[in-house]
């Protein structure tokens, strides 16, 4: 049997990667975790709590306070913080404005890679998937992918998933012009910017549906799971 590999999946916001992860992370019974969803937590409990992302100290602490938990369940998973779910609220529009310039914060992100480090510690197979995953939290990852698509295709799919689930207010175009938005704030920000690893594989889903994405990087997995 081949040994179970670490796989990294970075790229621009709704580019399809937890949706891809979760179902490869079931196919292949790898641990999947979502990244995002951790600095969304934050953001989330910074909100609650006044705190200002100018406040390194004060984030650091509540980072390094906070349990973040995932549990599986039929949908995939949820997240819990501190005992209480947080699947839905870390998805809203609040949210999702003000995540960038949290996660920009180095005292935030020391404390949440070490934390998404930790989960490698068993040496399971593992599927990470985020901004940096590649280039910051798992260098030595034997598979890394940047999947991306246009701006355009991007926020289409997350607007038929909002309409699904209630989560926005925000019509198509103030979608797609907030989540041209978070990506420039997220490849300029100067700690650990959402860029390809130069050795990642870089797939442009713009003109496929999610099983020609997971078809896809299926066959890289194979491929590199018969030279481990
Ligand atoms: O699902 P969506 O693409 O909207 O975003 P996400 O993966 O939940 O990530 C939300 C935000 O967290 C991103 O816009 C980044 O600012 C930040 N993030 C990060 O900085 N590093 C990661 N490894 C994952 C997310
Ligand atoms: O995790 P990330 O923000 O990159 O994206 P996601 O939450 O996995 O995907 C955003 C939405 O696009 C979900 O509703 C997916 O089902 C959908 N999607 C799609 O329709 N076609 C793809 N090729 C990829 C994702």
């Amino acid at each position: 049997m081949s040994k179970a590999i670490q796989i990294a999946i970075d790229g621009p916001a709704s580019s399809g990667k937890s949706t891809i992860a979760k179902k490869l992370a079931k196919r292949l019974a790898y641990v999947y975790l979502d990244t995002g969803a951790m600095y969304r937590s934050i953001t989330l409990l910074a909100l609650e709590q006044g705190i200002e992302a100018s406040d390194n100290q004060a984030l650091r602490a509540l980072a390094e306070a906070s349990e973040i938990v995932f549990k599986v369940n039929a949908d995939g998973q949820s997240v819990w913080v501190n005992g209480k779910d947080v699947t839905d609220e870390i998805r809203t529009d609040q949210v999702s404005q003000a995540v960038s310039a949290y996660s920009a914060v180095s005292d935030v992100r020391e404390v949440l890679v070490e934390k998404q480090r930790d989960y490698t510690k068993g040496g399971q197979g593992i599927i990470m998937d985020g901004r940096d995953i590649g280039t910051v939290v798992l260098p030595a990852a034997e598979l890394k992918i940047f999947l991306t698509a246009s701006a355009e295709e991007r926020g289409q799919r997350r607007f038929l998933e909002n309409q699904a689930k209630g989560y926005s207010e925000m019509n198509l175009e103030e979608l797609i012009a907030d989540i041209k938005r978070r990506d420039l704030y997220d490849s300029t920000r100067e700690d650990s910017p959402l860029k390809p690893a130069d050795d990642a594989i870089i797939l442009d889903s713009s003109d496929m549906d999610l099983d020609q994405v997971e078809e896809a990087i299926f066959a890289y997995v194979n491929k590199v799971l018969s030279q481990n």
